[in-house]
């Protein structure tokens, strides 16, 4: 019995002494908390995980090692007690039936400070089923399919080297976010996919997104309202929809867009470039300003450059009246490379809220499919030039429609 007891505290002393190194060095491997690759869900031992990481005060790491894993949907909520790391090594896989979702997002990372999600790990929201039965198209009132990745109010963090592929919606949403970087970040899904905006930003201030590498079924990058202080940089997207400042305009209390930067960027097959787009008839005010795209080169791009603020997809207008939607202090810099439309340059802004203060520099875009070379189209819209313009911009167009 004694002998029996000894063992026994042993044992359970060698555990202690085990679990406390692990908590001392701070690295939670997943594995030691239930997860196994294969077919098992990995979402509970993640969140136990998570919960003892969260109350160290000390910095810690969850590590998710190499192998294949099923994730359930989870959400990893804050505030924790200090700086917080995910590295995911293996490939986490989401249910493949859209409808075993409750909420919005697969994985939610929320009201968490200096978290950082890392590794070269894959997200796999196994979104193809999602796309054969999303009819958002004809149905604005459809039901939205989970999103891979969703950050609500996640603050001075980063995401670097981690892959998302193929999500059943967004890949990734920003929701009153600050100061979050996307370094090294890799989105994939295919041409056709529906709805697959790369990385949305709603709301969010100081994001930046570096060195990425974006191909996807919807824009690469879209900046909704309320967003401060974007950064775009390095980025490679396409196949896409391009990187888009809105669709802004469509809802009422709609917050100013200001400080958007898209540099040194590459757009391949895309079928929109850099663009700025507003609805007609919006039911309130809005602004969008201090936005400047440069260094960008088009490769087969359709409609390179573009402002439009009369964007309607699938004819959901009811009415054409001017947005009211204020777009100023824009501009568009050495951009150079094929369009896959004749129209190269669109600037088409409202008739009751004309663009103000927009630059257009050192242009260089060429067109050779049939028709005839490149053209622009203008209206309402008085740009400053520099540099040169290939093709010529608002020469022949009229300046109000
Ligand atoms: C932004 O977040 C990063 C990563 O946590 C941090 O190193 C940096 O100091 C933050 N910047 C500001 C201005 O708070
Ligand atoms: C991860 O990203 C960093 C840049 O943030 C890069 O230097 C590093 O090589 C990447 N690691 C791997 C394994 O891809
Ligand atoms: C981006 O900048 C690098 C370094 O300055 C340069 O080599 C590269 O050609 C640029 N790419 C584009 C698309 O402008
Ligand atoms: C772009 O499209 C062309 C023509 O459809 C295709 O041949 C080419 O492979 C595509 N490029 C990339 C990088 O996907
Ligand atoms: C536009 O830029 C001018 C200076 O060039 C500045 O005075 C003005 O405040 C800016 N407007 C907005 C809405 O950012």
């Amino acid at each position: 019995m004694a002998k029996e007891f000894s063992t026994i505290t042993a044992i359970s002393l060698l555990l202690l002494l085990a679990q406390t190194t692990e908590a001392q060095s701070g690295v939670f491997d997943v594995t030691k908390y239930g997860a196994k690759a294969g077919n098992t869900d990995i979402s509970q031992a993640i969140l136990s995980a998570w919960k003892e990481a969260c109350a160290s005060t000390s910095a810690s790491k969850i590590v998710v090692p190499a192998g294949t894993y099923l994730m359930n949907e989870m959400t990893l909520q804050g505030p924790c007690k200090g700086p917080l790391e995910l590295q995911i090594q293996g490939t986490l896989k989401a249910p493949d039936d859209p409808s075993q979702f409750k909420q919005a997002g697969w994985l939610t990372v929320e009201r968490v400070d200096q978290f950082t999600l890392s590794g070269t790990g894959t997200l796999d929201g196994q979104g193809p089923t999602a796309w054969t039965q999303n009819h958002c198209d004809k149905n604005p009132e459809c039901k939205q399919f989970a999103m891979n990745m969703r950050f609500n109010s996640v603050t001075n963090s980063v995401v670097r080297n981690i892959t998302s592929l193929d999500s059943k919606n967004f890949h990734v949403n920003l929701l009153g976010c600050k100061n979050m970087t996307f370094d090294h970040f890799t989105i994939t899904a295919p041409e056709n996919s529906v709805n697959t905006d790369g990385i949305h930003i709603g709301r969010s201030s100081g994001i930046n997104i570096i060195d990425s590498n974006i191909k996807t079924g919807d824009d690469c990058v879209s900046v909704g309202h309320g967003s401060q202080q974007i950064t775009v940089e390095r980025v490679t997207c396409g196949p896409g929809h391009g990187i888009s400042v809105g669709s802004l305009g469509r809802y009422k209390n709609e917050q100013p867009v200001s400080g958007v930067t898209v540099k040194n960027c590459t757009l391949i097959n895309t079928s929109n470039g850099v663009r700025v787009k507003t609805w007609p008839a919006s039911p309130a005010a809005g602004t969008a300003a201090d936005m400047h795209f440069e260094d960008i080169i088009m490769n087969n791009v359709g409609n390179p450059v573009v402002i439009d603020q009369e964007y309607c997809p699938y004819n959901q207008c009811t009415s054409k009246e001017p947005s009211l939607v204020k777009i100023s202090n824009v501009s568009f810099k050495n951009i150079r490379g094929t369009s896959s439309t004749r129209v190269a340059v669109k600037l088409v802004c409202s008739k009751g809220n004309p663009c103000e203060n927009v630059e257009i520099g050192d242009i260089d875009l060429s067109y050779s499919g049939a028709g005839g070379p490149a053209t622009s189209q203008c209206a309402n819209i008085k740009p400053t030039f520099s540099g040169k313009q290939n093709p010529p911009t608002c020469v022949n167009s009229a300046q109000s429609s």
